[in-house]
Order: C-alpha cells, then structure tokens, then sequence
C-alpha cells in the first residue's frame, strides 16, 4: 500500500528540515538610513566595526549623548546583516572613572586566540576637548560580554585619533591610527596578546592628513582605505595597497566619488559565503554635516569591486542586497 506523504513530512522524517537556513536568503538594506534593530529601535554603531563569530557578524559601535559625549559601545548581531538584534551595551560611562566623561569613537574588536579575549581597541578623550589624542584598550572572554576597561595611552608616545585594528592571518595584530594632530596616519605591530603596542611599523603617508582608516586582505593584498580629515564632513576616500602589511604600501588612490556618497569609511567587512566571498564598505554618514548629534547619522554601505587584484571601485546604489550564505553583495538601483 502505497502512502501520501508531502516531501516536507518526508524530509523530516529523514531528519532533514526545509525551514530556511540562518542567513540563507538575500537581504536588502537601505542606503542613507538610520537602521532599526529587532525590537525596533535605532541601531547605534557610528564609526563601527563587524566581526565573524560563529554563524554570527557582530557590529560594534559607539552611541552618543545627545550632547555627543560617550554613553556606551554598543553591540548587537545578525546572521544576515540586515536583522540586528541588540545583545549589549558592552561598555559604558560606570565601567571605568576615565569613562565617566569621554568621548569615545571607533570602538573595533579583534579575537585573539592565544588568550581567548576579544580586545576592543578605541579613540579615547576627555569629553571636554580632543587634545588627549589616545588610544585605549578594554577586553572580554565572550564577544557580547561587559567589556573590562584597560587604561587610554598614547602608543609609544604618539597622538592618536581615528583608529582601527587588523588580525593578520598568521595571527598577528595590526593597529592604525592618526598621529601628530591628523597628519599622519601610523601603522603598528600590536603584542601578542593585542593589549598594546609592539612597535612602529612605518609612517604612512607622512603629512598627507588622512584618517578614517579600515584594512583588510583579500587574494594576499593588503587594503587600506582612508578618509581626507574635515570634521564631520565627507570627502573623497582613497585606499592603498601592499604585498605585505610591514612593506611598502602604494601612494593613495582615489576610490568613490568626492564624498563617498556623503559618507566616512567605518569598516570594510568580508561576507565570505558558499559562491563568493564579497567585501562590504560600511560608511558613516555623520549628522555632525548637519548639526545634528552623532546618534542622528546615517548609514551608507556599498559593494566594493575589484577590476584587478590591486585595483578598487566603489560606485554608488540606493539600496544594496546581501546574502550571507552565498557571499553575493551587489547594488540595487
Ligand atoms: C572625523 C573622524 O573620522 C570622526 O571619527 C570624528 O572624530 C570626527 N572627525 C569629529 O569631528
């Protein structure tokens, strides 16, 4: 005797399932928006970072007063990038004294798995001025956890403004950061356990004022992709490239229109999936441009293209579709 079983009953009766798999369909995010969380509310991650752990991307960021001082770090996270669920205010104004008053910006986190922390690298100044031009450092055994505060410094002496950090694949930790009042844009080697500087790597760039910094490998080159320095206004971003991280790096190249679509670089992602792996650029755009506090900027996240394994693009779409399984990112119209 024959039975009527829907191909659904049989596969979960094989213990295959057809429900879709986590991140499996494509999304598609709004470009010059403020983004809304799963609960509705807005997502605070200016000036953030993303990184990969387990089937999640986890997107840090900074959330302001209204009066644009530091209120927390904050974290939420989302299988495909579009739904954002809020998981923490990693770090807030009673975690340290230093942060009772701050400003704190750029907040980006690396694993280091020698010591099982994920270290969270910062710009760091009073609150009242930017003339404390520091880095700082807090850390937590779980991505999501209360971060531990670790001290603000300047690494080997040096100012230090727009930041972002870099886990090579050997393991080894990179810090960028602008130095001597913007101009200069300084490339360090991190110690083994990413709690501090190691030594310098070189001067980028001498006096060529660029900041916004975010770098990343793809096909064995190593990408860095930077803003002019004007405020909380856009300019034209520019990205060089080096064969290896501690050898020369080209002269910057103009990468975008002349304002990034009204955008700062924040962080390049790698959606790396079954088909593709895409590179994301995640860009600010400040209502600092409009006299508007920092919690009132926007978004403006494009696919990067890559005519030759050392050559850019950028061009501009309204929305932009993303499917994490696969690793496909393109522009919409
Ligand atoms: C540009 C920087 O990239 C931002 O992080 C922020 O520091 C603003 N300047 C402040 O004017």
């Amino acid at each position: 005797m024959f039975l009527k079983v829907s191909l659904a009953t049989l596969l979960v009766v094989l213990g295959l399932s057809t429900a879709t798999p986590v991140g499996a369909a494509p999304v598609t995010v709004t470009n010059g928006t403020q983004f809304k969380d799963t609960s509705g509310a807005v997502v605070h991650a200016h000036g953030g970072g993303m990184l990969k752990v387990g089937d999640y991307y986890y997107w840090f960021g900074e959330n302001r007063n209204p009066d644009n001082t530091f209120r927390a770090v904050s974290v939420y996270r989302s299988s495909d990038l579009r739904a954002w669920e809020f998981r923490n205010n990693v770090l807030t104004q009673s975690s340290n004294p230093e942060l009772k008053l701050a400003n704190i910006e750029r907040p980006k986190v690396v694993y280091n798995s020698s010591t099982g922390q994920f270290v969270m690298w910062m710009h760091k100044e009073n609150g009242k001025d930017y003339n404390e031009a520091r880095a700082a450092v807090a850390t937590s055994s779980t991505v999501d956890g209360n971060y531990t505060w670790r001290g603000s410094f300047r690494p080997l002496g040096n100012m230090s403004r727009d930041i972002t950090l870099f886990r090579d694949d050997d393991g080894t930790g990179y810090m960028v950061s602008a130095a001597r009042n913007n101009a200069d844009l300084n490339l360090y080697r991190l110690t083994g356990d990413y709690l501090g500087v190691a030594n310098l790597v070189r001067t980028l760039w001498p006096g060529s004022s660029r900041e916004a910094p975010a770098l990343f490998k793809r096909g064995g080159k190593y990408f860095l992709l930077t803003s002019g320095a004007t405020y909380w206004q856009p300019n034209q971003q520019k990205y060089a490239t080096a064969s290896t991280i501690t050898g020369t790096w080209t002269s910057p190249t103009n990468v975008g229109n002349s304002t990034a679509y009204g955008s700062q670089t924040a962080h390049v992602v790698a959606v790396q999936g079954s088909q593709a792996t895409s590179y994301l650029y995640l860009g600010d755009r400040w209502a600092g441009a409009w006299n508007r506090p920092v919690n009132e900027s926007q978004y403006v996240w494009l696919p990067l293209t890559f005519p030759t394994a050392t050559t850019m693009t950028m061009s501009w779409y309204p929305r932009v579709s993303i499917d994490t399984a696969t690793g496909v990112v393109t522009g919409v119209q």
